[in-house]
């Protein structure tokens, strides 16, 4: 893409060290090319100022953006167990259903500079490469919610349709990277042995891999996902989940890259803006404090330009520049081990670090 473009992006920087790291990341973007940012508000901030976590006129501009960058929603304050009081993580789910962002792509891809960082030994770490599609806008988190007395009910439901979409989202990304050396392979996780939205999911699958052969589907249960995920984690390629599951696996994913606060995502429709977002929430226990690590949101930044904005090359640019910084030894205290060689820096110096190595 030629480097005088304008892209409109609508920043959403949130909660906790959300505004911190959306600063850094458009300083990023600022140097790579032209940007137009507009920030709104969602989360806690949004309910403090509008009364509501997400604003109609916020979700309109999000639709007439190119991309949508967001920080982090939620925080103590908004805190509570009471199903009236209005939400933070409502806003996020509002503006994910609200344009139709179905697929969420979590790639993890341990960096050699951070092998250390993971409390994983390197040899389990070893030919790790895989990606998390998340089903994003169905499932419990969507189901219609009761509370009486003392009884509460989260409803779970799934289609056909919504899941085939998914599983297509899946099929394709495996095509797209290709195995390695053999089929590439999706790993539908569910919990059939348990569950009747798991049943369907798994049917649905199983008969659109039947017409497929250019791809190798096998099915875990979510429990025995959770412990290979860290006793074998090189044998998965694309994982595909329901919406929860999804939710879990991949935090529990993001420590084989070192730290939360490595691990970027792009969530995607079949059209219009898609939103890209750190995997990690609003860390409100090291909020204000400088020492966030920025760097799963400049890699959001990068999935943004990629599946986005259709600049690949910016996006190399900014992974490349992101491994260079940590080559260099460069560590915010996530992923600072203390060993010869690492330099533990807060927020800024971090992205000092990443612009000068763009
Ligand atoms: P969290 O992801 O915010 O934090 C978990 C731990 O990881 C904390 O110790 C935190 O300091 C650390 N961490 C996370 N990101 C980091 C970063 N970039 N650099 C350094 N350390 C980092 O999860 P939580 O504490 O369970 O949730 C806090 C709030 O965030 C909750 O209100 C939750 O609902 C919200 N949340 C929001 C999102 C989102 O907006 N996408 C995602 C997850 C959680
Ligand atoms: C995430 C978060 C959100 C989710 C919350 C904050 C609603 O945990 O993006 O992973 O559950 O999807
Ligand atoms: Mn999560």
């Amino acid at each position: 893409m030629d480097a005088t473009t304008r892209r409109r992006v609508v920043t959403l920087p949130g909660d906790g060290i959300g505004p911190e790291i959306v600063a850094a990341t458009r300083r990023l973007l600022d140097e790579l090319g032209t940007f137009e940012f507009e920030e709104r508000l969602i989360g806690g901030a949004s309910i403090d100022d509008l009364g509501t976590p997400l604003a109609d006129d916020v979700l309109e501009d999000c639709r007439g953006a190119d991309a949508v960058l967001l920080g982090a929603v939620g925080g103590p304050k908004w805190d509570s167990t009471d199903p009236s009081a209005p939400r933070p993580e409502q806003g996020l789910l509002g503006l994910r259903k609200g344009l139709g962002l179905y697929a969420n792509l979590r790639p993890v891809k341990p960096i050699p500079a951070l092998i250390e960082a993971s409390p994983l030994r390197p040899e389990r770490i070893a030919g790790t490469d895989l990606l998390v599609v998340r089903e994003l806008t169905g499932g419990i988190y969507f189901g219609a919610k009761q509370r009486e007395g003392g009884r509460a009910l989260d409803e779970c439901v799934y289609t056909t349709a919504e899941i085939e979409r998914i599983a297509e989202t899946a099929f394709d990304a495996a095509r797209r990277r290709g195995g390695d050396g053999g089929l590439p392979r999706v790993t539908s996780v569910d919990k059939a042995n348990v569950l009747e939205t798991s049943r369907l999911w798994r049917e649905v699958i199983s008969a659109m891999a039947e017409s497929i052969d250019d791809v190798e589907l096998d099915h875990l249960l979510v429990d025995n996902a959770a412990m290979q995920l860290v006793s074998d984690p090189s044998r998965f390629d694309v994982i595909v989940t329901e919406n929860m599951f999804g939710d879990i696996l991949s935090d529990e994913a993001a420590m084989l890259t070192g730290s939360l606060g490595m691990l970027p995502s792009a969530s995607l429709g079949d059209d219009g803006p898609g939103v890209f977002e750190p995997v990690h929430g609003s860390a409100p226990d090291i909020a204000g404090q400088g020492i966030a690590n920025p760097l799963a949101t400049f890699l959001s930044a990068a999935m943004m330009l990629r599946h986005g904005l259709g600049d690949a090359s910016g996006a190399e640019r900014i992974e490349a520049a992101v491994e260079g910084a940590l080559g260099d030894g460069l560590r915010t205290a996530d992923l600072h081990t203390g060993s010869d060689g690492e330099r533990n820096v807060g927020s800024e110096e971090m992205t000092e670090a990443v612009i000068a190595a763009l």
